[in-house]
């Protein structure tokens, strides 16, 4: 029993760990960032000051915003010698390589001198990391494409920063319309966290070793990539792309729903959520505004609207509670705002960053909540005899 939450003992002999930064309530379709419903947060609040509630447990006023917004305003840069772990990569690297790689160095950089048993220099590295993963990930995209680096402007908010590192020429001032920026806040908003999914749980996992929480969100980064989980935003478009019309979304559905063939509707499905996903709610709302706002006409939300509906209509998919998830509607709102389909889960690593190292600070607080070693149901061959040899 804690507070209004209680669990059956089948549950808790399950869970992985205790935490009080986010409550999911996957039947539902409930999302509490420490105590705070996500619609409320993403109707008021903004990405940052989601972060300082993630990471400290309590809204902050307006002096520890201020405060907290200049710490990480002053932390954006990075360490020169970083621009040429880039240029290791071929161009064409895949951006999620460059981030887990450039972000795993930056133990080199940084680690060194970190004692993360002093309370202050953990909250440092916290800061760091949310401080440098965007400009880490513009650094990523700039290099895939062959443009400079644009290196961050402490005059501008965290998500306008994030923009003009990716998108700023030399040549000419970058003109966005703010609904570019609001619309990426709230996404940031939306993914921060999650509770226990595979890449925080990951973070968790190699943080309960004490290995240096620089390689924990590279280890957090990884899992993130695949398509069951973070990379699923870049399967949706690709997937909706390969659908190519609204007549033939019907063909996908069977696709789906062929045991045969390992075509999936990505986008759709949660480990949790058994009912609607709250972000994924919030998402489709913006979306259509997002597309209004910027005059753009895509045809691939009319394909994910006549996905949606055909699936939710169909019996497949309502028996097995499959329902569209947080990535269903966020790769179409990021093609808009013309960010490449290759960057879609760099843009959720930089805003899980938040959360990842919300539980790395929660579970470095606290020795008794780490982890422990998983076990497994061992079915392989019995004891036996190395055989004489003849
Ligand atoms: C994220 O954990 C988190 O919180 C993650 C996340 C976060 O914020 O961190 O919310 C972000 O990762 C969202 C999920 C993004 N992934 C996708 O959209 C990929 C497509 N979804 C599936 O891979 C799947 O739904 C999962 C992995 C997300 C969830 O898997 P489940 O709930 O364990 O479902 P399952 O694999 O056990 O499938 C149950 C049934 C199966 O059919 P049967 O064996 O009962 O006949 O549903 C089918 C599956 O074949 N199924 C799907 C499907 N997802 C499940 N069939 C078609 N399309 C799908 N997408």
């Amino acid at each position: 029993e804690t507070g209004n939450f209680t669990y059956d003992p089948g549950f808790t002999a399950t869970a992985s760990c205790r935490s009080a930064i986010t409550y999911i309530d996957g039947d539902n379709g409930v999302l509490l960032y420490r105590g705070y419903p996500i619609e409320q947060l993403a109707k008021h609040s903004n990405f940052l000051e989601v972060s300082y509630l993630l990471m400290h447990g309590e809204l902050p006023d307006a002096k520890q915003f201020s405060d907290f917004e200049h710490e990480v305003t002053h932390h954006t840069m990075i360490h020169e010698a970083l621009k040429s772990f880039l240029q290791g990569f071929r161009h064409d690297a895949h951006p999620m390589a460059m981030l887990a790689g450039v972000i795993s160095s930056l133990s080199g950089f940084y680690h060194d001198g970190l004692d993360i048993e002093d309370p202050a220099q953990r909250r440092l590295a916290a800061i760091r990391l949310l401080a440098k993963m965007p400009t880490i990930a513009a650094a990523a995209y700039r290099y895939s494409i062959g443009w400079p680096m644009r290196y961050p402007r402490n005059n501008l908010e965290y998500v306008d920063r994030f923009l003009h590192m990716m998108f700023e020429v030399p040549s000419e001032p970058l003109e966005l319309p703010p609904v570019a920026a609001k619309a990426l806040d709230l996404l940031f908003i939306l993914h921060a966290d999650h509770e226990q999914n595979a890449s925080t749980s990951t973070v968790r996992l190699v943080g309960s070793t004490g290995a240096n929480p620089y390689a924990c969100v590279a280890a957090g980064i990884t899992a993130l990539w695949g398509p069951a989980h973070g990379g699923a935003n870049e399967a949706v478009l690709k997937m909706l792309e390969e659908i190519g019309r609204p007549e033939d979304v019907a063909k996908a559905v069977a696709r789906a729903k062929d045991k045969d063939d390992s075509f999936r509707l990505m986008g759709f499905g949660h480990r949790v959520y058994k009912n609607f996903d709250p972000r994924a709610t919030i998402i489709r709302e913006t979306c259509h505004q997002v597309l209004k706002d910027l005059n753009v006409d895509d045809p691939l939300l009319e394909v994910a609207m006549r996905l949606e509906e055909a699936a939710l209509k169909d019996e497949y998919f309502v028996q097995r509670k499959l329902y569209p998830n947080v990535d269903f509607y966020s790769g179409i709102i990021y093609k808009a705002l013309g960010i490449p389909t290759e960057m879609f889960t760099v843009m959720f690593a930089i805003a899980r960053t938040a959360g990842w190292v919300s539980h790395w600070l929660e579970q470095q607080n606290d020795p008794e909540n780490k982890i422990g070693r998983p076990r497994q149901i061992y079915t392989g061959a019995d004891s036996r005899d190395y055989p004489a040899k003849g």
